[in-house]
């Protein structure tokens, strides 16, 4: 029996974006309507919108937008008008690696339109429309990418267990059933009895508001705790698995994710519990040698003073709110893509995976597991 139906976390609306406004999930569905890149990019500063592939999905939508509200009538001046739309996008949230990476294939398929031609289109009416279809196409692969993932980490799963995971990773952070939260659902529904430990994952409480909502929705049996239970529940041997996702993945296999993910990471190695983050390929930036190299978004100070805008901490106090933080790929067990299972080390066999065709995943060109 399938549960609700999706959410659609995003949506090409008559030529704007409809954004799910997350910040007041679980208690309203609310949405806003973005006709410019830099309403996309300040919902993506404010996390009305987040999560790493979603992001990516967003940010390509709001080069579409910045195509669309162009008055460009040729080529140089709408490549100029998506080059500062690119920048502004680019700048929004600086740890999450598809942002970067969907606006960069969205600029390259309005490159591209030059150099094919434009079957006797307008040139910037051709780029318009390329630039709209590329946005679509991420969206559409980032779901066949869910599918492939959840199908692939569901295998990696006990029959019966308890699962941890942290943070949301799912349909509201993707284009499809979600990273982690796919691996689990799709174990869920292979009739793998999985219980799951959700951090509540502070300060911005996206486990508690979002994973809690989703997993109800997918009926899916699961235990809200507090972020720092997860060492109590490990030493108790509750825990069978943890499952994360990823916002930046290195050359090396290093990993930023959710603040609170490398101490999990610690916990999980200590207690010889498998530690699995489950990512597409679009996560991995092979332009970054390891997690040292990544810029780690810091916010607001208030998110954690004021959690959800309730004054906590009294007046003055000053708080430190690092977005993300780096797991070590020595840390990690397993990393879950599109492309595969991939097993330590790293390297050899992300930068193999990452010359194979970036087009839509086919079932048959999926190996289970990636060796070395
Ligand atoms: O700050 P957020 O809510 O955008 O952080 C999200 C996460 O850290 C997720 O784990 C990550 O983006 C993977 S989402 C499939």
């Amino acid at each position: 029996m399938r549960d609700t139906p999706p959410v659609k976390p995003v949506e090409w609306v008559d030529g704007t974006l409809r954004i799910l406004d997350q910040r007041q999930l679980p208690r309203a569905e609310r949405y806003l309507s973005a006709r410019t890149p830099e309403d996309v990019a300040e919902a993506i500063r404010v996390m009305a919108v987040r999560g790493a592939p979603l992001l990516g999905i967003a940010a390509a939508y709001g080069m579409a937008l910045a195509a669309r509200e162009s008055n460009a009538r040729d080529h140089g001046a709408l490549i100029g008008d998506l080059e500062r739309a690119r920048q502004v996008l680019k700048g929004s949230r600086p740890t999450a690696a598809n942002i970067g990476w969907a606006v960069d294939r969205v600029m390259a398929a309005a490159h591209r339109v030059t150099v094919d031609g434009t079957n006797g289109r307008a040139e910037p009416d051709a780029i318009r429309d390329a630039i709209a279809a590329e946005a679509g196409c991420i969206a559409l692969e980032d779901e066949a990418s869910c599918e492939a993932i959840g199908r692939l980490g569901s295998e990696l799963l006990p029959e019966q267990g308890n699962v941890l995971t942290h943070c949301n990773t799912g349909a509201l952070a993707t284009g499809g059933l979600g990273t982690a939260q796919g691996v689990i659902v799709s174990a869920h529904r292979a009739g793998k009895r999985i219980h799951v430990w959700v951090d509540e994952t502070r300060p911005v409480l996206q486990g508690a508001r979002l994973t809690a909502w989703e997993l109800q929705r997918h009926k899916v049996p699961m235990t809200l705790v507090p972020d720092s239970a997860a060492g109590t529940l490990m030493a108790k041997g509750r825990v069978d698995a943890v499952v994360v996702g990823a916002d930046r993945i290195a050359e090396n296999g290093d990993v930023a994710n959710k603040l609170g993910t490398y101490q999990l990471a610690v916990l999980a190695a200590h207690h010889g519990v498998p530690f699995y983050v489950a990512a597409p390929f679009s996560t991995i930036d092979l332009d970054t040698p390891n997690g040292e190299a990544m810029v780690i978004e810091e916010r607001d100070p208030r998110e954690v003073t004021d959690p959800l805008g309730m004054p906590l901490a009294p007046e003055g106090t000053s708080a430190f709110n690092p977005a993300f933080d780096v797991t070590p790929a020595n840390l990690i067990t397993a990393l879950v893509t599109d492309r595969g299972v991939i097993r330590p080390p790293f390297g050899p066999a992300l930068k193999r995976l990452a010359r194979r065709s970036s087009g839509r995943v086919q079932d048959s060109d999926i190996p289970t597991e990636v060796p070395a």
